[in-house]
């Protein structure tokens, strides 16, 4: 088995610190130590994938690397008695395709502790249409609804709607009878965030005050926020007593500028989400949920399915903000 020749998709760093993209074969001995062998049958492209293919240092360290931070396939090797081969297993986050060999590649090795299995009610293929960005929302709404969130309080805000994250979050709250506002910057999206449950389609100005006013008349009264900067601040601003905005992305700037006055005049809750940390237990706890009482009926209407050999092109679409919901790469046939 060791000696098996698989494709994965490679970059490596040259000496003049170009980034290079490319499907090599290697063998199952050149993957990290693990308990569990995983053959991938599919993997997911989220936004943290396509900074560290073109080299950000703050993602991944060390080229040459594998990314993919999401892959669903079949053990085909255990040193755990918790997990034998032919089981169905899904992976994400934590450090898989960061600085760990991820999954944009026939085979993966992970730890168990990493591990989760298929919920019954999930292919392996929707599973990763859910993946990171879905558990990121999942857990938002998780945390937020902790707080004290429910759909009579009023509406919730969803930010870089068309995205992987924003199309989950829109689709798990409306699953969740939330009335949904989807915020985009794409004027082509309208019917697509319909279609997964928005109540309202808006421009991303809508959420971009740049007054400097410290607090604006409630027009949501929660969020989940995948944009950061001055959207984040707004959300802030914006969201009605008692709400909770839940910050999970910067795809527009890291940077928060804002004032104590949403948090001492209006008791808003600024939630952080950290998928990659998030604890194993309750992690569970948002899978099962994502599986059964959120299930989204027509996962594949979010997704588009690349091979490993197109990801090159969508790692770029990503970056240009060009995607729209999930990109989900078939490794049943590795071409
Ligand atoms: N904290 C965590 O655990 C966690 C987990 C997953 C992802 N994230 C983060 O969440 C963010 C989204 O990830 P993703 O995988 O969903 O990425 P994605 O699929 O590329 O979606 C990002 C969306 O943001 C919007 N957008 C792009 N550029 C923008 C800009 N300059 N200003 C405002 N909006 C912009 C676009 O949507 P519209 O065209 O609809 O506006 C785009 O589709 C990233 O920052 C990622 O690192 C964090």
């Amino acid at each position: 088995m060791e000696d098996t020749i698989f494709k994965a998709f490679r970059v490596t760093e040259n000496e003049k610190g170009d980034f290079i993209k490319k499907i090599v074969e290697r063998k199952i001995k050149d993957l990290p130590e693990g308990d569990v062998l995983i053959k991938v049958h599919y993997a997911a492209l989220n936004y943290k994938d396509a900074l560290s293919a073109i080299g950000n240092k703050g993602v991944t360290k060390q080229y040459p690397h594998t990314p993919g931070i999401d892959g669903a396939g079949t053990i085909v090797g255990s040193k755990v008695p918790q997990f034998k081969s032919g089981d169905q297993v899904l992976v994400t986050s934590y450090d898989l395709g960061m600085n760990t060999d991820g999954a944009f590649a026939e085979y993966i090795r992970v730890p168990a502790a990493w591990v989760i299995r298929l919920p019954a009610t999930l292919s392996l293929k929707e599973s990763m249409i859910i993946g990171t960005a879905g558990l990121t929302a999942g857990i938002g709404l998780y945390k937020m609804e902790r707080m004290g969130q429910n759909p009579e309080q009023g509406p919730v805000v969803v930010s870089g709607a068309s995205g992987g994250v924003g199309s989950m979050a829109v689709s798990i709250l409306a699953k969740a009878g939330y009335r949904v506002i989807a915020s985009t910057g794409s004027s082509s999206a309208g019917e697509f965030l319909k279609k997964l449950g928005a109540s309202e389609v808006v421009d991303r100005d809508f959420i971009n005050d740049d007054s400097s006013r410290p607090i604006m008349r409630p027009k949501w009264a929660g969020a989940i926020d995948t944009v950061g900067g001055n959207t984040l601040a707004t959300l802030l601003k914006g969201c009605s007593s008692e709400g909770s905005v839940a910050a999970c992305g910067l795809v527009s700037s890291p940077i928060l500028s804002t004032t104590v006055f949403p948090f001492i005049l209006k008791g808003v809750n600024l939630l952080g989400l950290d998928s990659a940390n998030f604890p194993k237990e309750t992690r569970l706890e948002v899978w099962e949920k994502l599986a059964n009482d959120w299930r989204i009926e027509d996962l594949e209407s979010l997704a588009t399915i690349c091979q490993l050999s197109e990801l090159d092109a969508y790692i770029d679409a990503m970056l240009k903000g060009e995607t729209k919901g999930r990109v989900i790469v078939n490794l049943e046939t590795a071409i």
